[in-house]
């Protein structure tokens, strides 16, 4: 994997404004970052907080992150890589029914699946990640695991943009947990979630209330 630091043009994404955003957001399993996101817009009123979730995808069904939605009053929708023939096939039914919905910042919170050329040439620059822990350290889909395994004496997580590698994009905010001698996977992970849904509260709705750039590697919200 390359992480050496990427150039890249400027991208002017979303732009300040009285609009209240679209969010579309994604998950794989409990849907708790979902729930703080629901949380924070109900708590500052959507006018406040500058956006909305509109609708809410995942990969697979049965899960409590669609449960969540589906108590929240919004549509969901599940795109399975099973039921496509070809993982291309797959990236553009998501992309398709993620634009369906015509977010203007789409949020994975959860979501266990790398998205394809097609879904990144529609939102890439808008496609938002949040990551458990400090990268580009511990990539992946074990980012506590690994980070454990190592012996880091501090971990968290990043919230990020999404470009082509795997938790390699332009880096918008971190929140930093330290490791205990006595932490397992789990207990780690717990208490960097807390950290992390109130950190991924507060920056979408930053995005989505001041509009950003990302100019290479670097995020500058406005
Ligand atoms: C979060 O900790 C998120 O960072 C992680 O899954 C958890 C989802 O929790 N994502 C990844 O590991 C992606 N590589 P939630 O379903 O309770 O929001």
């Amino acid at each position: 994997m390359d992480r050496n630091p990427r150039k890249g043009p400027t991208v002017a994404a979303t732009t300040p404004g009285p609009a209240v955003k679209r969010l579309v957001v994604l998950v794989s399993g409990s849907g708790t970052n979902l729930q703080a996101l629901l949380d924070e817009i109900e708590r500052a009123g959507a006018e406040s907080y500058g956006a909305r979730i509109v609708a809410v995808g995942a990969d697979r069904t049965g899960i409590e992150g669609l449960a969540r939605a589906e108590r929240a009053g919004l549509p969901t929708f599940v795109c399975r890589v099973k039921d496509f023939a070809t993982r291309e096939e797959w990236d553009a039914a998501l992309a398709g029914a993620v634009a369906a919905h015509e977010p203007d910042l789409v949020v994975s919170a959860g979501f266990m699946k790398i998205v394809g050329k097609e879904f990144l040439a529609r939102f890439g620059g808008r496609f938002v990640n949040t990551h458990p822990a400090l990268l580009p350290s511990f990539p992946g889909a074990h980012g506590v695991r690994d980070a454990l395994a190592y012996g880091a004496k501090v971990t968290g997580c990043t919230v990020h943009f999404v470009d082509d590698g795997v938790d390699t994009g332009p880096i918008i905010a971190q929140g930093v947990v330290e490791v205990r001698d006595e932490d397992d996977e789990s207990a780690l992970h717990e208490r960097i979630k807390d950290v992390e849904r109130r950190l991924l509260a507060e920056v979408v709705g930053r995005l989505a209330r001041n509009g950003y750039r990302i100019e290479g590697r670097k995020v500058v919200i406005q």
